[in-house]
């Protein structure tokens, strides 16, 4: 294991809503685990190959007293990671409720999906609080705490607070999500205590220096005394750093993993199935946030305006589920498969269906296969913190230099060479629509100069790098350079 800095002696606590694994007990009342899935557990995982950490999070269940030690003995034991266990109710109200009701559609600049009911908030402020009451004991002198994501985020107060006695504490926020103008963030209920808890870190990290300038100007609209100068910036007399630091993947561990029987043999199994057609991919979580919903109405188009496609052309939608309690994600659910339904009626033939929808989650060797065998890969999303699905797709394309579609409201715009993707606009069917047929007509040449550019940034800022760099900046509490 490579340590933070040789000159570090404490230890990492990481905290996230989630722990890397997800619990669901099943008809027979076993427990069945699984990989948690997103862009927090693929950063945080690759991180974790490198450096020593242990993580604390919601196992995603209501736990019975008689199990818990045995939850406890599994995460510790494969993941060095502790639980916090918390009632079936009061996770609801926290996790489908407030986190992902409230914060997550204005932290997207979408009021319009949010939902209301007086009792999240508390719910929120009283899982942030059991949040601390399981963190407090493990905590030393010379420790850096780094607290992950919208769910935590009066955390780093409460913290400060309880835990003003340790000598050399160090606190560390990150969020995985973008964070909105201030005419959206000040529409949040405790959007004060939000702004104090995080100005009472060392270190506030984004995806992008964007994301970072909008919220020190929403944290100057809503508490008073935030400095105007970002490069020196001060709350409560203590100095704090607010920078962007994008997350990235380990692109080797995905090259590696194209060489493995397994992947091999998926990758088989689909040229057989496609053959002779070229293949358009799209990976996303079945969230609005996505724009799976413009990416099909543009795919609709496409085949339209382009009927010489129609048979030679195929879309794999993975939709995989997520949130499925909360309202919203049920109406994008009827609304997508409407969708899917109505392109495949329109467009099929008895021998070719346009649209392979998949709601379900795949197998890592799948995705990795299915990753390598698309010549096309459209992003659309209508916004995005990063989007590392864009990364893994680069990372599986040294064979076939595919061609990534790229929605200019996703953070990876930010990192990613403009020259190396086809930008998109979701909103604008059309133009994205001839998008499609660019990408299906572009050369070997073409896509190998574009693929060599996306693969500089791909395999330079790793997750290892993100880490350290927001560790170590915790640790000397020096700016990052750009
Ligand atoms: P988000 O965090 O919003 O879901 P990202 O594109 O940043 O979006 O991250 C999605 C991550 O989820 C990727 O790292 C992808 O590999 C991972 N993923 C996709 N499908 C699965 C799955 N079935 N199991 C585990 N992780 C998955
Ligand atoms: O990208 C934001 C995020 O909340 C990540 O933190 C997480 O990886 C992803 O969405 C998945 O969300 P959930 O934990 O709700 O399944």
């Amino acid at each position: 294991m490579d340590s933070v800095d040789p000159d570090f002696e404490g230890r990492v606590l990481v905290v996230a809503n989630r722990v890397p694994i997800s619990i669901k007990t099943t008809q027979e009342g076993e427990f069945e685990y699984s990989m948690s899935s997103g862009g927090l557990v693929s950063g945080l995982k690759g991180l974790a190959k490198a450096i020593d950490f242990k993580w604390f999070g919601w196992p995603g269940i209501d736990v019975h007293r008689n199990d818990k030690d045995k939850v406890r003995r599994h995460l510790q034991d494969n993941f060095n990671a502790v639980p916090i266990f918390l009632s079936e109710t009061l996770a609801e109200m926290h996790y489908n409720g407030f986190s992902n009701s409230i914060l997550w559609p204005l932290l997207h600049r979408m009021p319009d999906q949010a939902g209301s009911d007086e009792r999240w908030s508390k719910a929120y402020q009283e899982v942030n609080e059991i949040f601390a009451d399981n963190i407090v004991p493990y905590v030393e002198d010379n420790d850096m705490i780094w607290v992950h994501d919208y769910h935590l985020l009066l955390l780093p107060g409460i913290l400060r607070e309880r835990l003003s006695k340790k000598k050399n504490l160090k606190i560390g926020f990150f969020l995985h999500t973008p964070f909105p103008t201030e005419d959206y963030f000040t529409i949040l209920p405790f959007r004060e205590q939000i702004c104090r808890s995080l100005l009472l870190c060392d270190v506030v990290g984004f995806h992008t220096n964007q994301y970072a300038k909008d919220f020190l100007e929403s944290a100057r609209i809503v508490l008073k005394g935030v400095s105007k100068s970002p490069s020196d910036l001060h709350w409560n007399r203590r100095k704090v750093i607010v920078h962007g630091f994008p997350l990235g993947i380990e692109a080797d561990e995905w090259k590696q993993k194209l060489e493995t029987d397994a992947v091999k043999q998926e990758l088989a199994n689909l040229r057989e199935e496609f053959d002779d057609q070229k293949i358009i991919l799209g990976v996303d979580r079945l969230d609005y946030i996505k724009g799976i919903p413009q990416k099909l109405r543009a795919y609709d188009r496409f085949l339209t305006d382009h009927p010489e496609w129609v048979g030679k052309v195929v879309m794999i939608q993975l939709a995989i589920p997520t949130r499925e309690d909360v309202d919203a994600y049920r109406r994008l659910r009827e609304e997508v498969e409407l969708l899917v339904g109505r392109i495949n009626g329109k467009h099929a033939t008895f021998k070719h269906t346009p649209i392979h929808y998949l709601h379900r989650s795949v197998k890592p060797e799948q995705l990795c296969a299915l990753y390598a065998v698309s010549d096309v890969c459209i992003i659309s999303s209508i916004r995005d913190g990063l989007n590392l699905v864009s990364y893994e797709y680069a990372a599986c394309q040294e064979e076939r230099k595919g061609v990534l579609m790229m929605s200019t409201y996703a953070g990876a715009i930010k990192t990613l060479p403009p020259s190396s993707v086809i930008l998109l606009n979701p909103w604008d069917a059309p133009r994205f629509a001839e998008r499609i047929n660019q990408a299906l007509n572009m050369g070997i040449e073409e896509r190998a100069k574009r693929h060599k550019e996306m693969m500089h940034v791909v395999d330079t800022w790793t997750s290892v790098k993100w880490g350290k760099a927001f560790l170590q900046t915790m640790m000397k509490m020096e700016i990052p350079k750009d």
